[in-house]
């Protein structure tokens, strides 16, 4: 049986940097599934669908073939064959992600996919439902954390390092808003499970939050 451990938390709380660094030390691939909801929604941005139009949207969403492979141990997201990494990561991308991930028809396809993935390989899954729905049965399951003040100058000081300019209150309002639709929609809401250990990165560095889990996963892999 594969070893799985679910991280799920809030955007900009350090998920994929920590997961990431998990799944490499402990030889095990990382699955970003939050890459994966963006492919999504670059599709219809691609293709014109109003975000509005949810009718548009499940119709569409049957015509986007997402699926994963690894290169050197990094994932690409392949939509309809093509390697879409290199346009997932903008805020336009990542709040249209934020609109077309509650639909239910768009969960439903994205989850098959994860499940399969974590059914035939060791990793490291990180999103928003796996603890809760994707993985209910993750042998370690972590909801990873930081206040959104925290999450706003982190994202910040990425804009600034790639030479952008940000305003970290408008950063600020809009995680917040991010947080309210990932913790109030009416499927598979943002949670922390029962089961999952809470770490809050506020005020601890990546490396630490990364040595916290390892600890816990080899305690758990025994
Ligand atoms: O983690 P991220 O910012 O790349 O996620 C993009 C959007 O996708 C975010 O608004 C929440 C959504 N998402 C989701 O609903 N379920 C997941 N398992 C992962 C991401």
């Amino acid at each position: 049986m594969s070893f799985n451990v679910a991280i799920d938390g809030p955007a900009g709380a350090g998920k994929s940097t920590v997961a990431r660094a998990v799944a490499r030390q402990l030889e095990m691939i990382y699955v970003d599934t939050g890459a994966m909801y963006r492919a999504m929604a670059l599709y219809m941005l691609r293709e014109k669908v109003a975000l509005e139009d949810v009718e548009g949207i499940v119709e569409k969403c049957q015509h986007a073939d997402i699926s994963i492979r690894y290169e050197n141990g990094a994932q690409v997201v392949l939509l309809n064959g093509e390697n879409v990494n290199p346009f997932l990561r903008t805020e336009e991308v990542g709040n249209a992600a934020s609109v077309v991930s509650p639909i239910a028809e768009v969960r439903e396809k994205m989850k098959r996919l994860q499940k399969e993935l974590a059914a035939k390989n060791d990793c490291v899954m990180d999103g928003r439902d796996i603890g809760t729905c994707v993985l209910p049965k993750a042998q370690l399951k972590i909801y990873l954390t930081a206040s959104s003040q925290v999450r706003a100058e982190r994202r910040y000081l990425e804009l600034a390092a790639k030479g952008e300019q940000g305003d970290i209150a408008k950063i600020r309002a809009d995680i917040e808003e991010r947080d309210y639709r990932d913790m109030h929609r009416e499927n598979s809401p943002l949670t922390q499970a029962e089961d999952a250990i809470f770490l809050d990165t506020s005020h601890i560095t990546a490396e630490e939050a990364v040595e916290a889990i390892l600890k816990l996963c080899r305690e758990r892999r025994g």
